[in-house]
């Protein structure tokens, strides 16, 4: 079995369909089944459990054993399983539950969405805030369109990590609900942040508070070391791409550029290049293997940019921003506090072997009064609690982009000029507009 597609496995105890005794078996779980095996070495399973839409998961009560669960197929086809521990039942069940989600996400597709507002627009495609029909539960839709993606490759790197991106969960990044595609496009329903970008805030304020920067960057922080758990480098960390939620905490969007299985890659490196000049860590620029290291020398540009309001190397033309990325000399203003500063220097160390990990950026100074786990709680109030007047309310997104033509017509004019009506097929527009009643993402 390709181990790639393995979700989870290891040992459980299934009772046994007629003389009721408890056996233990080699569970695996991939795409769509859980297939369970004599011992971990059997080559054919002794059955397939299928983990696809109506199938519900149970914590089940039993006098003589303990941590026991069911997964029932149907009215008549339930199988009740063991675990050893609270802890690995509960991984199982959710394990499981995420794989039946995932299969049921397979289904949607744009029809089962109402389109509401553009709140952004990207290098690749925009972002939409819409509704799901049934659920009425409010998304973002990024759209990207397949043209402007370099390659083919790139589209098939963008839906292979459907499935580990729509595994990540994590009170601060934003968790891939759905994705699908059509001819033209890719489409991902994404939690939808009302706070807006971070990005909006430091141009509003200039610079932010400190104790304000303290608690984003240690969010940020929490995010980026469960992706980096996951393998998945974020490479693309820029106040473009932090967004606030309705409690003003953050939440990392746009995870299209990630790459997974870093370890798989040039003996734990990747090279890829790609990302936001500004944001880009020297080893990148030039063209040489990196790690997730990448992501802390990004989080040092931030939380300058947060503390200042401008990143540390910036020029007009992109090419100049790379030069002083490699050579230029950091210059952190006088006002900044002095933790903060030291911390900026250690995670813009042009050397990502002496570049501080992440068990030293959080026993830093800077972090001296965080208790991490409080911050994973969101048990400290954010300084800034966005205005939102009901669910759908896009004021904190820019005009520029909400006041951007939304149209009742389910024509769509494509970028080389043909028309792909087949794509919106049954898509509904919300608002009304005087033009063409055609629309071009
Ligand atoms: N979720 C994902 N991307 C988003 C964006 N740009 N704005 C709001 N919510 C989002």
């Amino acid at each position: 079995m390709n181990n790639k597609n393995i979700i989870k496995q290891g040992l459980l105890s299934k009772r046994g369909v007629f003389l009721k005794t408890w056996k233990k078996m080699w569970f695996v779980i991939t795409g769509n089944v859980l297939s369970f095996y004599k011992s971990k070495k059997g080559k054919f399973p002794k059955g397939l459990v299928p983990l696809t839409q109506g199938v519900t998961i149970k914590v089940v009560k039993k006098r003589r054993r303990k941590w026991v669960f069911c997964v029932q197929i149907s009215k008549k086809k339930t199988y009740y399983l063991s675990a050893s521990s609270e802890k690995e039942r509960k991984e199982w069940m959710q394990a499981i539950s995420g794989t039946i989600e995932m299969n049921q996400t397979d289904k949607v597709t744009l029809k089962d969405f109402q389109l509401l507002s553009v709140i952004g627009r990207g290098t690749y495609g925009k972002v939409m805030q819409v509704k799901h029909n049934e659920t009425k539960e409010i998304y973002a839709m990024k759209i990207l369109q397949k043209g402007m993606l370099a390659k083919e490759k790139q589209i098939k790197h963008t839906m292979s990590e459907r499935n580990v991106l729509m595994r990540v969960k994590h009170p601060f990044l934003v968790k891939l609900h759905y994705s699908f595609q059509t001819l033209e496009k890719l489409y991902m329903i994404l939690d939808y942040a009302p706070g807006g970008e971070l990005f909006r805030r430091i141009n509003d304020e200039g610079k932010l508070p400190i104790d304000c920067t303290r608690l984003y960057v240690a969010e940020i922080i929490l995010a980026l070391e469960h992706l980096h758990k996951m393998d998945i480098i974020y490479r693309d960390l820029k106040p473009e791409n932090v967004l606030l939620d309705q409690g003003g905490h953050i939440k990392l969007t746009d995870f299209g550029l990630v790459k997974t299985d870093l370890h798989k890659k040039c003996g734990g490196k990747t090279r890829t290049f790609c990302g936001t000049p500004e944001y880009l860590a020297p080893e990148i620029i030039l063209d040489k293997p990196y790690d997730e290291t990448v992501d802390w020398w990004s989080l040092g540009i931030l939380l300058y940019e947060m503390l200042v309001g401008v990143p540390p190397f910036y020029c007009e033309l992109a090419e100049e921003v790379y030069e002083l990325i490699i050579k230029s000399k950091l210059k952190i203003p006088f006002y900044v506090d002095d933790e903060a500063k030291d911390l900026i220097e250690q995670l813009l160390d042009r050397n990502p072997k002496t570049r501080l990990n992440i068990e030293e950026i959080k026993k830093h100074d800077f972090f001296i009064n965080i208790d991490w786990e409080k911050v994973y709680n969101k048990e400290y109030e954010p300084d800034y609690i966005p205005k939102i007047e009901s669910e759908t309310d896009v004021c904190n997104f820019d005009e520029e982009f909400t006041e951007e033509v939304v149209v009742d017509s389910l024509v769509k004019v494509s970028a080389i000029g043909k028309v792909d009506e087949k794509a919106f097929d049954g898509f509904t527009f919300m608002k009304k507009v005087d033009g063409l009643g055609m629309m071009n993402d």
